[in-house]
């Protein structure tokens, strides 16, 4: 993350400082930075010129030090939170008092690792996406310490180096983390009741609902292990609500080894040779094709709810971070917010599980006939 972050910035017109306290990781930077330089200058998307201009900006050190007089110090080491008090001890005496320091962590609390510091109300998380170079959205997360001025000043950085920046809550997940989880979760608890096997829940979400990939071949693309880590997160740190509960079908798989594509075997095979014959959309598509989304719009409706963040910022948020095919709370306004609510009802009356309690907004919407985008 650290090098995709940095070649956003140079490519933004900024001079970057690299440091890494593995020097190895240098050499993988530049390797990377060169051939992602190289491929924009391919598409022509950038001269030649450009590119060298551009790697020019970049100086990888090997000392802290180097990074006096900075602006803006990102970090992006490995996700441990005393690693990361640890660096930023370190970093603070270095720089002045106008300095912006920001993390890029993805579970830990920003408020937590701003406490630590002397001066809490610069520091802020910057949460890219992987890869930043790529990858539209950051997630800017205000610490409970954070001033006002280093927010908007944030904001109109990000946005200055080409990026769409949204606002999030310090809360477990941000945004797309803790969104994105029912896409998961209950396609994994569809097949644990054995109402569907993988390849037909996958099917049902990318010919019906138009994602890009169904979930389980999306588990196998990020890694079971990555995975089931962000979902039990976000399970602990939201007090173990159940809806976040990891699934066994996926602790078993981790267990396994069977992390998917980087390990060869996950929900599929890798290389995928046999592919099963494709099967005809029928009614049980459709069913739960619609319970995974009434999921998806009842955990967005709950995030504004609780003021996580706009229902812009939720919207924009999930078609950027994770490329769904729409914004969930504009995806609800069109299936209806009425019907939203009597879907999450009739799996509410099924279960009797606090899992598919309907979401306050949501229900109040439907009673007064509102939409979110009016
Ligand atoms: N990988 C992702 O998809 C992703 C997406 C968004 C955010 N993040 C967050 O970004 C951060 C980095 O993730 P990553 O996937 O790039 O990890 P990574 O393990 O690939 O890279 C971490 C780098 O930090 C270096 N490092 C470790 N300890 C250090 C220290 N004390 N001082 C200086 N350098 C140190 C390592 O040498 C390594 O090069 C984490 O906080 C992670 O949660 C990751």
């Amino acid at each position: 993350m650290g090098s995709g972050i940095t070649q956003v910035a140079a490519m933004a017109g900024l001079e970057v400082i690299l440091y890494d306290s593995f020097p190895e990781a240098h050499v993988k930077a530049r390797d990377s930075i060169l051939q992602s330089l190289a491929r924009f200058a391919e598409k022509g998307k950038i001269s030649d010129e450009e590119a060298k201009s551009i790697f020019g900006r970049i100086y990888f050190v090997d000392h802290l030090d180097a990074i006096h007089g900075s602006d803006l110090v990102i970090e992006a080491i490995i996700e441990d939170e005393e690693a990361k008090q640890l660096i930023f001890s370190m970093i603070e005496p270095l720089v002045n008092e106008k300095t912006i320091l920001a993390t890029n962590t993805s579970s830990l609390s920003v408020t937590r690792l701003a406490k630590g510091l002397k001066h809490p109300e610069r520091f802020i998380g910057i949460h890219f996406f992987n890869p930043p170079v790529l990858m539209q959205l950051v997630e800017i997360i205000p610490a409970l310490q954070t001033s006002p001025e280093v927010t908007s000043q944030i904001l109109q950085e990000i946005k200055a180096w080409g990026k769409v920046p949204v606002t999030a809550k310090d809360t477990p997940g941000f945004i797309v983390n803790r969104i994105a989880r029912p896409y998961y979760g209950e396609a994994l608890r569809i097949a644990e009741e054995q109402i569907a096997t993988p390849s037909k829940i996958d099917q049902a979400m990318r010919e019906i609902g138009g994602f890009r990939m169904g979930p389980f071949e999306l588990m196998d693309f990020i890694g079971n292990d990555i995975n089931e880590a962000v979902t039990r997160s976000v399970w602990t740190a939201m007090h173990y609500e159940s809806r976040y509960r990891p699934s066994s079908i996926q602790v078993n798989l981790v267990n396994a080894g069977w992390f998917g594509r980087k390990t060869g075997k996950g929900y599929y095979t890798y290389p995928l040779t046999k592919h099963e014959s494709p099967t005809s959309l029928t009614a049980e598509h459709q069913n739960i094709c619609t319970r995974v989304l009434v999921m998806l719009i009842n955990e967005a409706a709950e995030a504004l709810y609780y003021g996580i963040a706009t229902k812009e910022d939720i919207d924009l948020a999930m078609t950027l971070g994770v490329n769904y095919p729409k914004g969930l709370l504009q995806w609800a306004d069109e299936t209806g917010i009425a019907e939203c609510v009597r879907q999450i009802d009739a799996l509410y009356y099924t279960y009797k599980e606090e899992r598919y309690r309907c979401s306050v907004l949501l229900r109040k919407m439907a009673e007064e006939n509102l939409t979110f985008y009016g």
